[in-house]
């Protein structure tokens, strides 16, 4: 089998990168745009040692999940890969993929739950980061995402999983960004303004935080100059929509895929938007963590929040905490709660919370969780752990078992890293009482899960 060679399969399987699988002459092949029960014609795009990967050239005999895609822009755009799925189905993709993780990473046969599906399936996504750039002749600028694995940006004009006010935003943007002498940035020779449009909304207030990541070095006194172009231009973008709370200036200069740099400064209106979840109302900034669909997070913070009050008035760790969205939720039920942070303005951000919600149980630190741990003498009922996508370390696992009396709550984006995870905890003696996986990312591959675990 080699690049470009075409064949006929029967798709087999669904893969948890969003791809559908087959198989030819015992060798595995991984299909763009293919769901299980399709057969189609596909062309080979890259091979290597243990697999291939193909994208569908024709849909011969097409699967009984196929719906009409999401959006015309579904199959270029690298968004929302289950955008053709039935949203039923993709749920039930998802199940399959935790339950897949958990048996062959993990080697755990506790029940994986049916997903909980999102209360919203389109217009859910209130973060959106458009990477920016122009037309190489004519200098117009685009934004929208990355085609799927290349740094080509689509230029979406309209997206289905975003509130429209963030395509009426963005195309603001990018017809007046010239007026104010603004280009987009260009990857190859690092060169032009806006790199980045970052779009925060609240589900709660419809409002809206916009943050221009700019190719520049922040200096104070170039942008309190009356002159600024980018303040002028944000004070521009604040003044014309009335859903905007406020616009950030971001500094990232760096050769670098990351969007944001170090400095953010607030230049029109305030720098956050507020977000209600189940009763309390949290700030979040442009560049704190906060769950992508706050509809389908409130679900999963009333799941652990139900879990944690299982327990009578217990001590609580919430680690890996953001704004300290678990520990300000389950406060009403936990005797004491200490949440841990490695983002300082996202700590900064969870003290405002707390005040505004005259909470007085909530500890806060900004640190990393293997070093509070180790410099800590107390233990605690429960550790909640929302680690990122590449999970926990063994030793932040460790010094969670040392701290931790009765429970864990293990709440995951990555199914596989949680498997790893999980096994390392079997490992030490711990029992997975449920697994629960919630879909916050509809139209994505991308799965939550929620797993009790028993010490
Ligand atoms: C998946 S987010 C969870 C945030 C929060 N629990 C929520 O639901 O909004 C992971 C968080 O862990 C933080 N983080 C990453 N590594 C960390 C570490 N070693 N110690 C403490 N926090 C860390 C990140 O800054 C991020 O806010």
């Amino acid at each position: 089998m080699k690049k470009g060679d075409e064949f006929i399969v029967n798709i087999e399987r669904f893969s948890n990168l969003g791809t559908g699988i087959a198989k030819i002459d015992g060798q595995i092949v991984f299909v763009e745009n293919a769901c299980p029960e399709d057969k189609v014609k596909i062309r080979i795009s890259s091979v290597t040692k243990n697999y291939a990967n193909a994208s569908v050239t024709e849909i011969i005999e097409p699967s009984r999940y196929r719906t009409n895609p999401i959006c015309p822009l579904q199959r270029i755009c690298g968004s929302c890969q289950l955008g053709f799925i039935d949203y039923d189905y993709q749920l039930k993709l998802k199940h399959n993929i935790v339950e897949d993780s958990i048996l062959k990473i993990g080697n755990i046969d506790t029940k994986v739950q049916d997903t909980i599906p999102s209360p919203k399936i389109k217009n859910y996504r209130q973060k959106m980061q458009y990477p920016v750039s122009e037309t190489k002749n004519s200098k117009r600028i685009i934004a929208g995402y990355f085609k799927q694995k290349t740094h080509e940006i689509v230029n979406i004009k309209y997206c289905p999983i975003q509130p429209t006010i963030c395509d009426e935003i963005v195309e603001f943007i990018r017809g007046k960004a010239h007026e104010f002498g603004i280009s987009g940035y260009v990857e190859k020779t690092h060169k032009g303004d806006l790199r980045h449009i970052v779009i925060r909304g609240s589900e709660y207030s419809g409002k809206i935080l916009v943050t221009l990541v700019i190719n520049k070095q922040y200096c104070y006194s170039e942008l309190v100059s009356k002159s600024n172009n980018f303040a002028l231009f944000a004070q521009n973008i604040y003044e014309h929509f009335d859903e905007v709370t406020g616009v950030c200036l971001n500094f990232n200069n760096k050769k670098t895929n990351v969007i944001l740099g170090e400095k953010t400064e607030c230049v029109a209106g305030v720098d956050f938007v507020e977000e209600k979840i189940i009763n309390k109302v949290f700030k979040i900034g442009a560049d704190t963590f906060f769950q992508v669909n706050p509809k389908s997070a409130e679900n999963i913070f009333k799941y652990v929040k139900k879990e944690v009050k299982k327990f009578e008035s217990p001590t609580v760790l919430d680690a890996y905490a953001g704004i300290a969205t678990f520990g300000i939720v389950v406060s009403d039920v936990a005797k004491s709660v200490v949440s841990v942070e490695s983002n300082k303005s996202s700590i900064e951000k969870a003290k405002e919370v707390l005040k505004e919600n005259n909470i007085e149980n909530v500890e806060l630190f900004a640190q990393d969780t293997v070093k509070y741990l180790k410099s800590i003498k107390k233990n605690f009922d429960i550790t909640i752990l929302d680690p990122p996508r590449k999970g926990c370390t063994q030793e932040s696992l460790d010094e969670t078992l040392n701290h931790t009396k009765k429970e864990i709550i293990y709440v995951s984006c990555n199914p596989a890293t949680l498997a790893r995870d999980l096994k390392y905890l079997v490992s030490k003696g711990c029992k997975v009482e449920s697994i629960q996986p919630f879909d916050m990312f509809c139209h994505t591959y991308h799965v939550e899960t929620v797993v009790i675990i028993k010490i």
